[in-house]
C-alpha cells in the first residue's frame, strides 16, 4: 500500500461578513468529510465529483499542502502529518503533484529548460551538463523535442503546456503522481493524447496515479478503480472496468446520465449554518428520488455491498 487516506477531513470555517445583507451568520464547509481509502502500488485510481465536491482540497491535503481537521494520510505506513521537514521533502520528491491548469503553474517569464531545472536544483540533482542531460531525455519521453527547452509557457499549445509540466512532475523519479484535472481546458483529441501520454509513462516508470476529474469519461478511460465524490464525502467506491455496470448510488447513476437528480431548493447563504455538506443525513437527500425518511438524519457509512463495490447509501443493502 503506497498512500492510505483515514477518516480525512479538511473542513473551513467562514466568518459572516459584517457588510453583506446575507450570510449573516459563520458557515461551515466540509470540503472533505471523513475521506478513507487506500491506494496500491502500480494502480490507477480515479477520482470524480462535480465541481466543488472537494477534489482539490482532497489533493493538496493529501499532499500536506493544507492542514487537516481530522483524520490522517499515511504514506507506506507513515503519517504525512507527523512528518518533519526533511521527510517532507522527500514524501513530496515521490509523491508528485500535477495540477489543473498548467497555464498557472508555469512561470511565465522562464524558458522551458529553466523551468524543469528548478526541481532539479532545488533537491541539489546533478552538475549543469547532466541536468540538462536529463532534461532532454525527459522532453523526448513527453514527445516534445530538445527545441522546446529555449521556448516560453506562452508559446506553447496547451497540450504541449501539460506535457512539459507531466515532465517537471518526473524529473524527480517520483513513485507516484497526484493528478488533478491535468486534462482540463484541454480539447477532446488533445485529452486523450495526454491521457494516453500519461498511461504510458506510468507503464514506462512503474509509477502509481491518482487521477481527478470533474469529466467521467477522462477518469473512467484510465482508472483501475473509480470513487465518486459529492460534497466532500466519497458515495461510491469500484472498479474501473465494470464502473457503468455496478454503479448503483442514486448520484453516481446521475452521473452517468440513467437517473434523474431532484432539483435541489436553492436556500439563501446564512439561512442555513452549513451550506455545504450536511451535518447530519445523507448530503444527497434534497436531490435524490429514492430518499428514505432516515435519509435526513443519519448519514450513510461507505461499507463494501459486494467484492470491491462500496456504496454509501440507506437504500442499497449488500448483496
Ligand atoms: N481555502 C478555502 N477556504 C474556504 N473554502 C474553501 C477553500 N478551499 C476550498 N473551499 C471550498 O471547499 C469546497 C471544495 O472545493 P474544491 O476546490 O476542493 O472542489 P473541487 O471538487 O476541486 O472543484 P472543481 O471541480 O471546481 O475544481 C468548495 O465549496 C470550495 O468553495
Ligand atoms: S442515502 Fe438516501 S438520500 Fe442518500 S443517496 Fe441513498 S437513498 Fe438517496
Ligand atoms: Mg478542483
Amino acid at each position: 500500500m503506497i498512500l492510505e487516506v483515514r477518516h480525512l477531513s479538511t473542513h473551513y470555517l467562514v466568518r459572516h461578513n459584517p457588510l453583506a445583507r446575507f450570510g449573516h451568520r459563520d458557515h461551515l464547509i466540509r470540503a472533505v468529510d471523513d475521506v478513507s481509502f487506500a491506494v496500491t502500488a502500480g494502480e490507477v485510481f480515479g477520482i470524480i465529483g462535480e465541481s466543488g465536491s472537494g477534489k482539490t482540497t482532497l489533493a493538496r491535503t493529501m499532499l500536506r499542502l493544507c492542514d487537516s481537521t481530522a483524520g490522517d494520510v499515511l504514506h507506506r505506513g507513515r503519517s504525512v502529518f507527523a512528518m518533519d521537514s526533511a521527510e517532507l521533502k522527500r514524501y513530496r520528491r515521490s509523491v508528485q503533484p500535477v495540477f489543473q491548469d498548467a497555464d498557472s503553474t508555469l512561470d511565465p517569464r522562464q524558458h522551458v529548460g529553466a523551468i524543469l531545472e528548478e526541481p532539479l536544483l532545488i533537491h541539489g540533482i546533478g552538475d549543469a551538463a547532466t541536468r540538462r542531460q536529463h532534461i532532454r531525455a525527459m522532453l523526448e519521453q513527453v514527445n516534445l523535442s530538445p527545441s522546446f527547452m529555449q521556448r516560453h509557457p506562452s508559446e506553447l499549445s496547451g497540450g504541449q503546456r501539460q506535457r512539459v509540466a507531466l515532465a517537471r512532475s518526473l524529473l524527480l523519479n517520483p513513485e507516484m503522481l497526484i493528478a488533478d484535472e491535468p486534462t482540463s481546458g484541454l480539447d477532446p483529441l488533445v485529452t486523450t493524447q495526454v491521457l494516453a501520454l500519461m498511461l504510458r509513462l506510468k507503464q514506462d516508470h512503474g509509477l502509481t496515479l491518482i487521477l481527478i476529474s470533474h469529466d467521467l469519461e477522462t477518469v473512467a478511460y484510465a482508472s483501475d478503480r473509480i470513487a465518486v465524490m459529492y460534497r466532500g464525502r466519497i458515495v461510491e467506491l469500484s472498479g474501473g472496468e465494470d464502473f457503468a455496470q455496478r454503479a448503483s448510488h442514486p448520484y453516481t447513476r446521475f452521473l452517468l446520465g440513467v437517473e434523474r437528480r431532484v432539483p435541489e431548493i436553492p436556500v439563501l447563504e446564512g439561512v442555513h449554518e452549513h451550506i455545504h455538506g450536511a451535518e447530519d443525513g445523507c448530503a444527497y437527500a434534497n436531490s435524490c428520488p429514492h430518499h428514505l425518511h432516515v435519509c435526513h438524519s443519519i448519514s450513510p457509512e461507505l461499507r463494501e455491498t459486494s467484492q470491491g463495490h462500496l456504496i454509501a447509501c440507506h437504500a442499497i443493502a449488500p448483496e
